[in-house]
C-alpha cells in the first residue's frame, strides 16, 4: 500500500525558473509559501525577468544564491535541476519561453535550464490573452503537454494590460496546490470521488435558522487530499468560511434535502462517498415565508415543530451498492465501539469516529478508522493528515475493488 506523506512538499527540492513578466512580483509569494511548507527552493531567472524583481529579493527568500548568467562560471544550467531535483517549475512563463521549451532552444540560462532538465517540469504561462490565444502559443503549450509537461492555468481575469481575458497567471497559492499534487503519488488517478463537508441551515423564516458548529475543515482537507492524490473531485458543502479547495468542484447547499439531493446526482459514477456533513438531524415543520414577530406569540413562549430529515448517507449507501462510502461519527466517549456501530446500523464500508470535544472548529483531531477488517487510530493528528491518512485507505480499498470509473476514463 503507498502511504501518502503528510506533507508532500517536506524535504523537497524545486528549482524554479523565473521569466520576464509583470507577475514576477506574485512569484516571491510562491517562493515563501513553497519554503514555509518545507521544499528546498533554488532560483534561476532571465535578465528580463531581474528587471522586474531583483535577484536579492529571490535569495533572501530562498535562502540561496539565484543564478542569472549562464556565463558566470561552473555549469548552472545542469547544476540547477540535478538527478535529485523533484520538480522544475517555470513561473511565470512567458509566450516566448514557451516556444522555446517547445522546441529545444536554449539560449539563456533559464532555457537551457529547461533542456537539460532530469526532472518533471510544470509551467504558468502568464501574458496578454492575444498572445496566449494566437496559434503558435497554443501549438507549442500542445507540444508541451504531449511531452508530459503539466501546464497550469492560465486563468481567466484582469490582465495587466488593462483588458480581461485568458492570460492571467494562476495565484501562488492555487500554483502551491498543483505542486502538492504534482509531488504526490497519484494514488486515486481515474477515481471520482465525492465529499460532503459543513453544517447544514434550517430554516425557521426569511432571517432565521437552525445550524450547528461544524466549520467544514475536515471536510474541506478531505477533498484537497483527494484531489492530490489525483482523484476527480466534487465537494457538496453546507455554508462555511472556508475558501473552495483548488482543482475541486464545488457545490453550495444550505439545507439538508438540498444538500442530499446536490449528493444524489453528484454520486452517480462516482467510486466514493465520503460523508463528512454536520446534517441537521431535524428541520423546521412548516418553515415562515415571512418574518416571524415578536408580538405574533402574544406573550407565550414560541414552540418550534421539528421533523426529520433523510438520512443521507443511509439512503445513498442503500441506492449505490457499489459506491464505497465512508460516514463520520462525532463521540465523545467509546469513539471506537460507537463508530463500528455506526457503520454497520448505516451499511457502509467505513465509519470515521472522532473525538468531538476536539474536532470543532479546530485544525486538529483524534480519529478512529473502522472498517470491517478492523480499526486504525490517530490521536491528536491535524485534520490534514487524517484527510491523507483517509486518501491512502481509499486507495487501497478501491484497489481491492477493481478499475471502477477508470475503464470509464
Ligand atoms: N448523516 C447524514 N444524514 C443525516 C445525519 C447524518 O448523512 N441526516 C451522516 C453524516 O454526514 C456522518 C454520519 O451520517 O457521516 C453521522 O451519523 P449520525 O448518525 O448523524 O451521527 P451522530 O450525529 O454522531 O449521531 P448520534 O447522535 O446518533 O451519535
Amino acid at each position: 500500500m503507498t502511504e501518502l506523506a503528510v506533507n508532500p512538499l517536506q524535504g523537497r527540492r524545486i528549482t524554479l525558473a523565473v521569466t520576464g513578466g509583470i507577475a514576477v512580483y506574485k512569484v516571491c509569494e510562491l517562493v515563501r509559501l513553497l519554503v514555509k511548507s518545507g521544499a528546498d527552493v533554488e532560483v534561476a531567472m532571465t535578465e528580463a525577468a531581474a528587471r522586474f524583481v531583483g535577484p536579492l529579493t529571490f535569495e533572501a527568500l530562498s535562502g540561496h544564491p539565484v543564478a542569472v548568467d549562464q556565463f558566470s562560471g561552473g555549469m548552472p544550467h545542469l547544476a540547477l535541476t540535478r538527478s535529485d531535483t523533484d520538480l522544475l517549475v517555470v513561473a511565470p512563463a512567458t509566450a516566448n519561453t514557451l516556444a522555446k521549451a517547445a522546441g529545444g532552444i536554449a539560449d539563456d540560462l533559464v532555457s537551457a535550464v529547461i533542456l537539460g532538465r532530469a526532472c518533471p517540469m510544470a509551467v504558468v504561462p502568464a501574458m496578454n490573452d492575444r498572445m496566449w490565444a494566437n496559434p503558435a502559443t497554443q501549438r507549442n503549450a500542445a507540444l508541451l503537454r504531449g511531452d508530459g509537461v503539466a501546464i497550469l492555468g492560465p486563468a481567466c481575469g484582469a490582465l495587466a494590460c488593462g483588458v480581461e481575458g485568458a492570460g492571467r497567471m494562476l495565484e501562488p497559492g492555487e500554483i502551491l496546490a498543483h505542486v502538492r499534487r504534482l509531488l504526490t503519488p497519484q494514488i486515486l488517478a481515474g477515481r471520482r470521488v465525492v465529499v460532503s463537508a459543513g453544517p447544514t441551515y434550517e430554516p425557521i423564516d426569511p432571517v432565521r435558522g437552525i445550524t450547528n458548529l461544524s466549520s467544514g475543515k475536515q471536510g474541506y482537507a478531505i477533498a484537497e487530499a483527494a484531489f492530490e492524490a489525483g482523484a476527480d473531485v466534487t465537494l457538496v458543502t453546507g455554508p462555511t468560511a472556508l475558501a473552495a479547495p483548488v482543482g475541486v468542484h464545488v457545490v453550495r447547499t444550505d439545507t439538508a434535502l438540498s444538500m442530499k439531493k446536490a449528493l444524489e446526482s453528484a454520486v452517480a459514477g462516482a467510486d466514493a462517498f465520503i460523508s463528512v456533513a454536520a446534517v441537521a438531524d431535524w428541520r423546521v415543520r412548516a418553515a415562515s415565508t415571512h418574518k416571524i414577530k415578536k408580538e405574533s406569540f402574544k406573550g407565550a413562549d414560541p414552540v418550534l415543530a421539528l421533523e426529520e430529515n433523510p438520512d443521507i448517507l443511509h439512503d445513498i449507501a442503500h441506492a449505490n451498492p457499489q459506491l464505497y462510502c465512508v460516514g463520520f461519527a462525532a463521540e465523545t466517549e467509546d469513539v471506537e465501539q460507537n463508530a463500528q456501530k455506526k457503520r454497520v446500523r448505516k451499511g457502509v464500508a467505513m465509519v470515521v469516529g472522532n473525538d468531538a470535544s476536539q474536532a470543532l472548529g479546530s485544525d486538529m483531531n483524534s480519529v478512529v478508522f473502522a472498517a470491517e477488517q478492523g480499526s486504525l487510530a490517530l490521536e491528536g493528528v491535524s485534520k490534514r493528515e487524517v484527510a491523507r491518512r483517509l486518501a491512502s485507505l481509499l486507495a487501497q480499498a478501491l484497489d481491492a475493488r477493481g478499475p471502477g470509473s477508470r475503464n470509464a476514463a
